[in-house]
This record gives structure tokens, C-alpha cells and sequence, in this order.
């Protein structure tokens, strides 16, 4: 059970009260005496957020009670834990799972190198909810964003490859790994290309799990542990946050876990071409040509598009398997970041149904997802004058759009969904805390749950 959330406690725990910001004057008006002159001396409004203690008959704090918007949302508990004194609590009325889960994610802190300052206030919740379900929610976020909290400096693809492995054991899952020089053996230049410059070797994660006979899905996560923009070096601005650049392969491994650990009917296969985009003597270069797995040659345009080559190749081996869906998660491009911001993930697909049911399990998972065109057109931004594509297109117009088009060359017909998203939260929101992130998870695994769930 997550520390934030308790089924059993010993204490004697203090009530929670939801007061709709609506409702308020009717609310207030049937306070106590005593309880109106705190209110009011404290300016309680029931603005959303707002928490305030109330006494009980003998004038003791008693109770809390909590503005609320009226929304089902994470927000609505999310800033509890660290806003209210640590100890238990319990709520007076009901809520949904979505807002017990913002107090568990509201309660996460990031303690590797410096220790919590202060105990995360707990809530007592009845079994009136699945607690084993928050649990297994709360976990798989908590993983997404120690992964991508950890700099690079210990989170190279070695450690995103032990963290892989360990995802794997815990599920009884298979874990392969192909390492190094084996990458090339084994027709996987275009990973191999990108690592290679880097201290630790360049490899490639493939997780396997479920029944023969289920469905197969397969999640593709981009994990550039580092992304120095090779060759073509980024600015010290552009380089500060690149230790989230494996946040896509964050992603998926905590949607596995989630997906394995709620027994989901599927088969599934999660691939992590694990690198880091280094700069060395024997680093990829600008006009290099790359033998791509799926036969494609691709003339580097520019060292700092590196996202969509690692992930060509694991795409490729994807569509060889021929499943029932790619979903693939990548940091990919700042031009996604500039369509929908930081704080909203942008989607491609090319099945309009798919797309339509994970904007709608987004809306109410209070995980927004939009979606951008792949737009055909476009695609003549990618002609190389030798090659058969360029990593990078001649104009920057587009740019999630004509990255997405790149990578849309080695999936085949098969139904693909992909996602450029932030992974992180560049400021604090409640049950949102700043730092790394997971988005689009909850959406795409109410989706799945929709889709196959039993
Ligand atoms: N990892 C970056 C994309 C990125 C940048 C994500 C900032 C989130 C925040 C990616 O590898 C990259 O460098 N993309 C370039 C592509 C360009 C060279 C075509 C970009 O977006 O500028
Ligand atoms: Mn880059
Ligand atoms: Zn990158």
C-alpha cells in the first residue's frame, strides 16, 4: 500500500469535509458560532484549495475543511499532503478513485539525494475503492517520475536497462538485451549509430509478457538517457532539462508495470532502444547515411534529431511482429512544446476511432491529450538529395508534424499511436509536483481498459 494511503490505521483520524465553492454561503450559514468567527477570521472562502480547521464543541481543532471547484480532478486532494499537518485523515463524503489518486500522486516527492523535509499527511480510505487499483496507479507514476528525476549521470542505459530488468522480474516477464557491437549483428545501425559515442554502451530493452493467444500491443518508449545534441551540441539553455530525454522509455516501463500488475488480457511487448546521444571522436556525423532495420537510408541532417532514429529501428522491429497497436512515447521534439505547451501531450495516429477514444479517456482521466495531423503533404520536407529521407526537415514549420511523418516510414499500415510529450512538470501544480512526469499514461491505460479490459 502507498505510504500516502492507509486501508487500516490505529490513530484516530481527523475528518476531511468538501465544501463546493458554490455551496459555501449555504454551508457557512449552518456553522456553529464558534466555527463562523474562524471562518471568518480567516477569510475561508472555499476558494478550490483553501483548507481550513475547525473546532469541535470544546473549541479544539477538530476537522478540516477543504474548498473545492467542483471538478473531478487531481487537484481536488492533490495539495493535501504536504498542505495539512502530517497524521491521518479521512473523508466525510464520497469522492471519485480519480481524486484519492491525486493525494496519493500529491504526496510524491523525489528524496534520492536530499531526504523529505516533512512527512506526507495520510488518508484513511474506506473499501468503497479499489485500493489495490490506486496502488498500482500510484506505483507506475511514482516509477515514471523517479526515472525521470534521476540525472544521467546515474540513469545511463546501463541503470535504464537494470530498471527494465527489475520491472520485468517483479512480473514475471521475459527481459532481453542486446548490447553494443550486437546491435549491428542484429541489424540495428541507426541505435547503434546514435550511442556510440557515449561511455556506456548503446543498447536495446525488449520485454515480453501475457498469453500466446492475447492480442498483441506494442509500447515503444524513447529512452536517450542524455541528449547532448551530439555533433551539432545544443546551447547550455537547451542542455540543462536533457537528462529527461529517456522520459518516453519512463513512460512505457511505468505503463507496463501497470498494465502487467491489473492483469490486462493483452500481449504485450515494450521496446527501449537505450542510448546517449554523446560527443566523442567516433560520434555520427551531419551527412552520415544510415542503413536503417527496415531497409530506409537516412542522411543525418542534424545530430540533435537523434529521438527518431533510435526509435526508427525499434518501430521497424515493432511492425515485423505485426500486433494490434503500436503506442510509442518520446520526448521528441521542442516544436510539439510550442504547439500544445508543456502541459498537454501531443498525439498522432492514423486510426481516427483509436484516436478519439484516448482524447476521451484523457478528458476523464484529467490527462489532456491533443491531437496534431499527420499531415501527408509535409513529407516532402524529408527528401534527401542521396538517401532516402533526412532525419531532420529542410524547414523548422512543422516540426512535431514532419518528426511524426519520419517515424510514421517504419510502422507499415499498422495502427500506431504516438505521443510527444514533455515528462515534465516545469512548475508545481496540486497532485502535479514540479520535476518529472508521467502524461498520457493514465489515458492510454483507460483506453487499453476500455478496449480489452474484461
Ligand atoms: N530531445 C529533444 C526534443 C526536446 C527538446 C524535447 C526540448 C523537450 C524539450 C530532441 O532530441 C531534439 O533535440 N529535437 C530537436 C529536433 C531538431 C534538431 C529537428 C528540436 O526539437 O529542436
Ligand atoms: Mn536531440
Ligand atoms: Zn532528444
Amino acid at each position: 500500500m502507498a505510504d500516502s494511503l492507509l486501508t487500516t490505521t490505529d490513530e484516530t483520524s481527523s475528518p476531511i469535509e468538501l465544501v463546493p465553492t458554490s455551496e459555501f454561503e449555504t454551508w457557512q450559514a449552518e456553522r456553529s458560532p464558534l466555527a463562523l468567527s474562524w471562518l471568518l477570521k480567516n477569510e475561508f472562502t472555499a476558494k478550490s484549495g483553501q483548507t481550513i480547521w475547525l473546532p469541535d464543541d470544546e473549541g479544539n481543532p477538530y476537522s478540516v475543511a477543504v474548498g473545492w471547484n467542483g471538478d473531478d480532478d487531481l487537484a481536488t486532494l492533490g495539495g493535501l499532503p504536504y498542505g495539512l499537518p502530517a497524521g491521518v485523515y479521512h473523508l466525510t463524503s464520497s469522492v471519485t478513485e480519480l481524486q484519492v489518486l491525486g493525494w496519493a500522486l500529491g504526496a510524491y516527492r523525489f528524496d534520492r539525494y536530499k531526504s523529505n523535509e516533512k512527512e506526507p499527511a495520510q488518508l484513511l480510505i474506506s473499501d468503497e475503492y479499489d485500493a489495490e487499483r490506486l496502488n498500482n496507479a500510484e506505483a507506475a507514476i511514482t516509477l515514471t517520475r523517479d526515472l525521470i528525476n534521476t540525472p544521467a549521470g546515474d540513469m545511463l542505459p546501463t541503470a535504464l536497462a537494470e530498471e527494465a530488468q527489475q520491472v520485468a522480474d517483479a512480473n514475471g516477464a521475459s527481459c532481453r538485451i542486446t548490447v553494443g557491437d550486437d546491435l549491428l549483428e542484429q541489424n540495428f545501425n541507426a541505435i547503434h549509430a546514435v550511442g556510440r559515442a557515449s561511455v556506456d554502451a548503446p543498447r536495446l530493452i525488449d520485454i515480453g509478457w501475457g498469453r500466446e493467444d492475447d492480442p498483441l500491443v506494442i509500447l515503444v518508449g524513447k529512452g536517450v538517457c542524455f541528449d547532448s545534441g551530439g555533433l551539432d551540441i545544443k546551447s547550455a539553455a537547451g542542455m540543462r532539462t536533457m537528462k529527461k530525454d529517456m522520459g518516453g522509455a519512463a513512460h512505457v516501463l511505468g505503463l507496463a508495470q501497470l498494465i502487467m500488475a491489473e492483469r490486462l488480457p493483452i500481449r504485450l511487448r515494450v521496446l527501449v532502444p537505450a542510448v546517449e546521444n554523446a560527443i566523442a571522436g567516433n560520434a555520427y556525423r551531419p551527412g552520415d547515411v544510415l542503413q536503417t532495420r527496415n531497409g530506409i537510408t537516412v542522411e543525418i541532417d542534424n545530430t540533435d534529431a537523434e529521438g527518431r532514429l533510435v526509435l526508427c529501428d525499434a518501430l521497424a522491429l515493432a511492425a515485423e511482429d505485426q500486433p494490434e497497436l503500436i503506442i510509442d512515447f518520446s520526448t521528441l521534439t521542442g516544436s510539439a512544446r510550442s504547439a500544445v505547451g508543456a502541459e498537454i501531450s501531443a498525439m498522432f495516429c492514423n486510426n481516427d476511432d483509436v484516436a478519439q477514444d484516448i482524447y476521451r479517456a484523457g478528458v476523464e482521466q484529467d490527462d489532456p491529450v491533443w491531437r496534431l495531423p499527420l499531415h501527408q503533404p509535409y513529407t516532402h520536407m524529408l527528401e534527401s538529395k542521396i538517401a532516402d529521407t533526412v532525419n531532420s526537415a529542410s524547414s523548422p514549420y512543422g516540426g512535431a508534424i514532419t518528426a511524426a511523418l519520419f517515424l510514421q516510414k517504419f510502422i507499415a499500415a499498422i495502427d500506431w499511436v504516438h505521443f510527444d510529450i514533455m515528462a515534465f512538470n516545469n512548475r508545481h501544480r496540486p497532485g502535479r509536483p514540479a520535476g518529472g512526469e508521467a502524461m498520457g499514461v493514465r489515458a492510454v491505460f483507460a483506453y487499453l481498459l476500455g478496449r480489452y479490459g474484461s
